[in-house]
């Protein structure tokens, strides 16, 4: 009987320890976000930035990685950290660690240790040289989680990508830091490939443009964990730089206290990042927030439009990236047009393709040219409200129809594409098949599937193609120069 009663006193006390084990495997985890890879300040072919976010608590990280294929391993700088202490949210570290000496276009192995002991093994890419080919996928309005955002990032690894563009709505509805955590790292850096995900994050930079909903909640009291696009993407700040209530950045309403906590975690970002541009490949990319707060008559922003096209009259492609399309045949945000007086100075920077999200779904305009008529009409929100919603711009444009992207890859004009399936619910299915409810300037319109772009760069050829969340290929076209 005294056995008996030995034998279950050392089985309870077994099953509690095996208990307490599985409870710190759950618990073993370090990290708030896992690390993600971001082409940081001042791209370039040979550095990646490494970012994870992890507890407010000192502790000894450190980075091992292998610059070269079967090379020696070598250990990044120390990792620097940034607090995030905002109301509502455990405050927390954003880890960066700078990778050197990297290969144009290699891969390399990389690790994050803790005290020591390795907790994060991954394998990362560099950027491409400009006589490299390369690939990148573009998505916009995604972290919605849902299971087509789901299953669309992993359909953007399986891509294999060499890096990811979003032109904004990166996280719903307020791109807030708990939204963040639940509707995007756990899905774009999944450690395993399936429905639920896909280690993307991980593998290649990912590139974002701030759209509505990342970045128009401003009320801090209300909102404090809002505007996070400033505190984890680190992409670079060469552009033009804002004056909060001027015409690029509206006024944040927020306590003494919220600000302080908003621009201690925010830095500079706050005023630079909106509006910026980098090199991959032999491609140059313009990157606008064309949110409505912003006034695009802005001389100012303009002029660094045009100058940051100028300059980049070398490389053999120019993309431009934003939000909020200015050539748009769904019902959904029709009157939403205000980038389109843009247009006249994407054409004299020779852009050859904007890519745009905002409305949920995928469209594809004839190249076109276009004349605003001064502009446009402002629309605002609703009486007496300062927010502004947009312009409606009215036109003159002249459409390209003898392009087809197959016999003719010569476009006269600017493609402006809208790839905006990404995740959230989808817009408009009902003009799927009707297109006497599609404006002159569309080409293709597909609204009853969600999907994702995949662009192939070769040298002087582009190739672009549309695969829907089933594998399905929707559109394809190609450019020639
Ligand atoms: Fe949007």
């Amino acid at each position: 009987m005294k056995s008996t009663y030995i034998l279950l006193v050392l089985l309870g006390q077994f099953l509690a320890a095996q208990a307490c084990s599985a409870q710190d495997n759950k618990t073993d985890d370090p990290f708030i976000a896992r690390p993600y890879l971001q082409i940081g300040h001042t791209p370039s072919t040979e550095t990646l930035q490494l970012l994870w976010h992890a507890p407010d608590a000192s502790t000894d990280w450190a980075v091992d990685y292998q610059p070269k294929a079967n090379g020696p391993w070598k250990k990044t700088a120390l990792p620097t950290w940034v607090r995030v202490d905002v109301a509502g949210i455990e405050p927390h570290r954003v880890y960066e660690a700078t990778l050197t000496g990297l290969t144009p276009g290699s891969r390399f192995n990389y690790r994050v240790l803790k005290a020591g002991k390795v907790v994060f093994t991954a394998e990362g890419q560099a950027s491409k040289k400009a006589d490299q080919l390369y690939r990148f996928v573009a998505f916009a309005d995604i972290g919605a989680e849902t299971p087509a955002q789901k299953k669309l990032a992993s359909r953007a690894y399986l891509a294999k990508p060499d890096f990811v563009v979003v032109p904004g709505d990166i996280v719903y509805e307020r791109g807030l830091i708990s939204e963040y955590r639940s509707r995007f790292w756990p899905i774009y850096n999944a450690n395993q490939v399936d429905t639920a995900g896909a280690p993307l994050l991980r593998s290649v930079p990912m590139i974002v443009a701030p759209g509505n909903h990342d970045t128009d909640t401003r009320d801090l009291d209300k909102y404090p964990d809002a505007l996070a696009y400033y505190y984890y993407w680190k992409q670079p700040l060469n552009g033009i730089t804002g004056t909060e209530g001027g015409p690029l950045i509206p006024t944040m309403t927020a306590s003494v206290d919220n600000r302080k906590a908003f621009l201690e975690a925010a830095g500079e970002a706050y005023l630079k990042m909106a509006n910026y541009s980098f090199d991959y490949g032999n491609a140059h990319w313009t990157v606008i927030d064309s949110n409505p707060y912003v006034d695009f008559t802005d001389k100012g922003l303009q002029e660094w439009i045009a100058a940051d096209l100028a300059r980049a009259q070398n490389a053999t492609w120019r993309f431009v990236m934003f939000h909020h399309p200015g050539f748009n045949s769904a019902r959904e945000h029709y009157e939403q047009q205000h980038t389109r007086l843009l247009s006249p100075i994407f054409e004299a920077g020779n852009v050859d393709v904007v890519f745009t999200g905002h409305v949920h779904n995928y469209q594809r305009s004839f190249p076109l040219t276009f004349v605003p008529d001064k502009k446009g009409v402002l629309l605002v929100s609703s009486m007496g409200a300062k927010m502004a919603r947009g312009r409606v711009v009215n036109d003159q444009w002249a459409l390209d129809k003898s392009f087809n992207g197959t016999t003719n890859t010569k476009p006269k004009g600017i493609i402006y594409l809208v790839t905006g399936a990404g995740g959230q619910t989808l817009y408009n299915p009902e003009q799927n098949n009707d297109p006497d409810s599609w404006q002159r300037f569309t080409d293709k319109f597909f609204s009853n599937v969600h999907s994702l772009t995949v662009a192939d760069v070769n040298g002087k050829t582009l190739s672009i193609r549309q695969i829907d969340v089933n594998g399905k290929e929707i559109d394809s076209f190609t450019i020639t120069k």
